[in-house]
């Protein structure tokens, strides 16, 4: 359908659907691919062409995508205002495959110190391997990121908020200085969902989403997606062609449904966190939470300026207290899980360590540190589990 005039809202209810081509069924319907049959060698050399000419328009292989692909492309790139998008395997595909695509040896790459661990390794452990020279930098840097920028800087790599730390970005004042010098920006807007932040009308290139986080919102899937501006798509859907990612045609589908969803999920979701987040700064356990919604986090002015919501998800550091006292209050939650991931309707939480994960800048924290992810049950209720959780703690002190 045409998407121009519609508002977030109404494409998340109608975006990549085309009932009309679907004998008037609401949804698309799940294209089991690996083989297309062509009617002709003709036909087979349009569709060589097309892949050549970098289109990709049509459908040759399984691994290329399928309708069913295209129309949950088609609908995050109706929200989030790019030229087209990609779809992976995983979140860390899409991040893996952005990178490759604009990086060669010899190349420099400025990437956030708080970075998504796994990000973080890939880029430490293989694109360095290659021969790429891979910077940390300070995630409040700014506009001064231009001090770092070498001849050979070729891709700004922003997450915001990070991970872990959930330090907010300036991400406009970080794409005009990499605009000023040609530097490729990507991305990483999974916190935020296509929702809280539009990163391709602030200038980035290119905005990955883990879709197996609130996208799919059921913890039941693994999916990437990289939405790409004009001059950006080729390079990325090459290299996740070339390197072999490709989604599995359900959980592209139900990532799909968890799409029209999306935006009563993350309200409740937001509206809870605060809600538990304010309760735990006022708890005596409680060093710090880290949640750019809360009016005094030291990113909530840059937050309220280039978002437009919160997720579910903040970090937290403790006080000092043993590892036995940290393990009482996690092992037995009722309702916060211990588990990685988030973006699903339940509540997690996991212990972190982010001074393992930075190498710009030092992390200090009195006690250790938590993430959690705030569902969609009862907030009183999530409450509760964490003051039991604080109680078990203190009872284990002796
Ligand atoms: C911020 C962020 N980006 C990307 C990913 C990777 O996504 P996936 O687990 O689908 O590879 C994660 C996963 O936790 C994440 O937290």
């Amino acid at each position: 359908m045409t998407t121009q005039g519609f508002s977030t809202d109404t494409l998340l209810v109608h975006a990549g659907r085309d009932p009309e081509r679907h004998h008037g069924i609401v949804n698309p319907p799940v294209y089991h691919c690996s083989t297309v049959l062509f009617s002709s060698v003709d036909q087979l050399l349009e569709t060589r062409r097309d892949r050549a000419s970098g289109a990709f328009e049509g459908f040759t292989y399984g691994r290329e995508g399928t309708p069913t692909t295209r129309a949950l492309e088609d609908a995050i790139t109706a929200l989030e205002g790019g030229f087209r998008a990609v779809t992976t395997s995983c979140g860390l595909g899409a991040i893996s495959a952005s990178l490759m695509a604009f990086l060669q040896a010899g190349d420099h790459l400025l990437i956030v110190d708080s970075v998504y661990g796994p990000a973080r390794h890939f880029c430490e452990e293989v694109l360095a391997k290659f021969g790429v020279i891979v910077e940390f930098f300070d995630p409040l840097v700014a506009g001064g990121i231009a001090a770092l920028f070498r001849d050979t800087t070729r891709v700004v790599y922003m997450e915001s908020p990070c991970s872990l730390t959930f330090e907010v970005m300036d991400v406009p004042a970080i794409v005009q200085a990499c605009r000023a010098r040609g530097i490729v920006t990507v991305m990483d807007n999974t916190w935020g969902s296509p929702l809280c932040f539009k990163p391709l009308s602030h200038g980035v290139n290119v905005s990955i989403h883990a879709a197996t986080k609130y996208i799919s919102g059921h913890s039941d899937l693994m999916l990437g997606l990289a939405v790409c501006d004009e001059p950006h798509f080729i390079p990325v859907k090459k290299m996740a062609s070339m390197a072999g990612y490709c989604g599995g045609p359900d959980d592209i589908y139900m990532a799909l449904r968890g799409l029209r969803t999306l935006r009563l999920r993350m309200t409740r979701h937001a509206e809870s966190a605060l809600l538990v987040a304010r309760w735990l700064q006022n708890r005596p356990e409680v060093h710090r939470v880290m949640y750019p919604a809360l009016p005094d986090d030291p990113g909530h002015a840059l937050w309220q300026r280039d978002f437009t919501g919160a997720s579910g998800l903040f970090g937290a550091t403790l006080n000092a207290c043993s590892d036995k006292q940290f393990a009482a209050m996690l092992d037995t939650m009722a309702l916060f899980k211990l588990g990685y991931s988030w973006g699903g309707f339940e509540s997690l939480v996991v212990p972190t360590y982010p001074s393992t994960l930075r190498s710009a800048l030092a992390y200090e924290a009195p006690g250790p540190s938590i993430r959690l992810h705030v569902g969609l049950e009862d907030p009183d209720d999530l409450i509760r589990d964490l003051e039991s959780g604080f109680a078990r703690l203190h009872a284990a002190a002796s």
